[in-house]
């Protein structure tokens, strides 16, 4: 599959609805909304309040990324903000298996994240729960830094113990994603790519998520 992810991380807050509204008339798949505590990463995004004025615009699936520790705290309030698929990090979570399980009982899609320093074969044993894996290729906490390269490594990897376990999660990967790297991560086995730089800093965002799906 080859879906793109636009992250809001990059659009302009001050006209988030026209933001929306054009990610509404591309050729994208989810809208990528990233939640940041300032603890987990050392950045602080926004919370509920805003997922939910975003939901009350978006045509297509919110894809929310949880960058705060111990997201199980936090399952019904996304849920009740909009949220479509909520991914945590395996490394925010003590008992993922209880937290992944919570996301499905909310009605919701379950993902899994991995900071670039996580091995992927610590997931073997849930990948087979996941509706999708998401890979950060670069260190979570900002927009517009540079792709890690081993990312293509664990994608390839990743999709291996997919196939050894039967698991049907989608491949997802997030940070300095480009014009340039998104043939070569689908070619790997990603399914869904993140944009958040390359879509909203290009003269022409509607065009340039086309162009990544190509
Ligand atoms: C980083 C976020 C990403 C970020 C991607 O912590 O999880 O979703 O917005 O932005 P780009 O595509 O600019 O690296
Ligand atoms: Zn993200």
């Amino acid at each position: 599959m080859k879906m793109i992810s636009p992250s809001l991380l990059s659009a302009d807050f001050g006209q988030l609805q026209r933001d929306i509204e054009m990610l509404n008339a591309s050729e994208c798949d989810w809208l990528h909304v990233d939640v940041m505590d300032g603890m987990f990463v050392p950045n602080i995004s926004f919370g509920q309040p805003v997922v939910k004025h975003i939901k009350k615009h978006a045509r297509k699936p919110l894809d929310v990324h949880l960058m705060i520790m111990d997201p199980g705290r936090y399952v019904a309030d996304f849920q009740a903000a909009g949220a479509d698929i909520l991914t945590v990090h395996y490394e925010a979570c003590t008992h993922l298996d209880r937290v992944l399980h919570s996301i499905k009982d909310h009605g919701m899609q379950c993902g899994v994240v991995l900071n670039p320093h996580t091995p992927v074969a610590l997931l073997e044993d849930t990948v087979a729960l996941c509706d999708v894996v998401l890979l950060m290729s670069v260190n979570p906490g900002f927009g517009g830094q540079q792709f890690i390269d081993n990312t293509y490594n664990k994608v390839r990897q990743l999709k291996q113990i997919c196939n050894r376990r039967n698991a049907s999660c989608l491949i997802e990967v997030d940070g300095g994603v480009n014009l340039r790297n998104a043939p070569l991560l689908y070619e790997a086995g990603a399914d869904v790519l993140v944009a958040g730089n390359a879509v909203f800093g290009s003269s022409d965002p509607m065009r340039t998520i086309h162009e990544m799906k190509q």
